[in-house]
């Protein structure tokens, strides 16, 4: 039920706008309070004045309007809602929002918003197959948007595909199960390390290594999609900051150490999970210069003493005291794959531990892939080739059913 609820529809111009009535009552018969932005091209296909009567409230159409910003501001549209639906997106306005343009009241509205938004496309299926509409939806679901729909069938056009828009009762559905589902992870807390650590030679040079940070990234966000409280400590990585999770950057490896113990427990509440991909530079220089170093010109060169970096995953597993119920660690493999990592294991004394295949076929160092082994002490389990990202949702559901069964393997 969507009781106390309060939705913003925002309505599209689409064929499908003729369904929007119906679903405002829909929405409604399951408790929520409905208000409506329309788009000028939705109202070539349903009137503000059909969206008014089902709604019972006023219809917002326009960004310039006097008196809508006098008595309720664009800003203030998304902050009265629980949450934006836009039904039906049409590519354009899926375009606006990938771009984060703000030609109209729905796109500003949209652009405006820290609430959840979900989006239930309608287009021809041309349309929706066209790469520039694919790589939009990638762009915008990264960003933490959920889709509705669409599904395949008969279109307005005559043509059949995919790119109608989800029935009424079917959207309205997915608005109840985003409020009412109870996600496995929700009160957990979690910590992730991702990417390289930097370890400074002078204020311009440093060690570092490959590592894109593209598996700990998508970890962190599986585990925040799935409800967990997390914080990713990451080392400096191209990518941009995951959904929904709260970020530390650092740059040495004695900096992600420091963040990682200083994450153990914040405001009484233990992390649950630590998971440390991160690739973290095995040394660090012991006296980095504060100038910048000159070249020697064939005197004897600068000599540069590393010392060993804090191993963060073994400090980690070691806690006496808060120590997360689960500690995960990665290991990079070129052979010897799973004996290898059942050794690492055992020395770093940790719960679980991932281990990579890393040899140069597999192309996993900065690619999407990944092929990995779980290794627990109860065994090792080969998954087969998969995304990152789909690594990381089947081991946050190994974690999330690790945590409430609270089994260790
Ligand atoms: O010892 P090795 O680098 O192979 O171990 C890899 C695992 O240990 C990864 O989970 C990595 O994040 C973690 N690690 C760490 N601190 C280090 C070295 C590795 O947390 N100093």
């Amino acid at each position: 039920m969507l009781f106390g609820k309060s939705i913003l529809l925002i309505v599209t111009a689409g064929i499908a706008a003729y369904k929007c009535p119906e679903l405002v009552r829909r929405l409604r018969e399951l408790g929520a309070t409905v208000r409506c932005v329309m788009t000028d091209g939705a109202k070539e296909f349903v009137t503000p004045l059909t969206l008014s009567a089902v709604s019972e409230d006023k219809v917002y159409e326009d960004l310039f309007s006097l008196t809508d910003e006098q008595e309720m501001g664009h800003i203030q549209l998304s902050r009265d809602a629980d949450v934006l639906l836009v039904a039906p997106a049409s590519a354009n306005t899926l375009a606006k929002m990938a771009g984060g343009q703000a030609d109209n009241l729905a796109a500003t509205v949209l652009l405006a918003t820290d609430k959840p938004v979900l989006v239930a496309p309608a287009m021809n299926v041309r349309m929706w197959e066209h790469k520039a509409t694919q790589a939009n939806l990638k762009t915008i679901t990264s960003r933490g948007v959920d889709l509705i729909g669409p599904v395949e069938g008969e279109m307005a056009c005559g043509e059949y595909g995919m790119g109608r828009m989800s029935e009424p009762a079917d959207i309205a559905a997915a608005v109840d199960s985003f409020f009412n589902t109870v996600k496995p992870l929700t009160g957990k807390r979690a910590i992730v390390t991702s990417g390289p650590t930097l370890e400074p030679i002078d204020p311009v040079r440093f060690i570092s290594n490959r590592s894109s940070g593209k598996q700990g990234h998508a970890i962190a966000e599986a585990l925040a999609s799935f409800g967990a409280d997390v914080t990713l400590v990451s080392g400096p990585t191209k990518l941009p900051d995951p959904f929904g999770v709260t970020m530390v950057y650092i740059e040495s490896a004695r900096d992600m150490l420091s963040a990682c113990k200083e994450l153990l427990c914040t405001d009484g509440r233990p992390a649950d999970v630590a998971v440390c991909v991160a690739a973290v530079s095995d040394w660090y220089v012991a006296d980095p210069s504060e100038e910048k170093l000159k070249k020697t010109c064939g005197e004897a060169p600068f000599p540069m003493t590393l010392r060993e970096n804090p191993d963060i995953l073994a400090a980690l597993s070691a806690l006496e005291e808060n120590r997360p119920a689960l500690v995960i660690g990665f290991a990079a493999e070129t052979e010897n794959i799973v004996g290898n990592a059942q050794a690492k294991l055992l020395r770093k004394g940790c719960d679980w531990i991932i281990a990579n295949d890393v040899s140069p076929e597999t192309k996993t160092f900065g690619g999407d892939d990944n092929t990995v082994h779980l290794i627990t002490p109860a065994g090792a389990n080969q998954w087969p080739a998969m995304s990152k990202s789909a690594v990381a949702k089947k081991l946050t559901t190994c974690i999330a059913s690790a945590l409430t069964s609270e089994l260790k393997a």
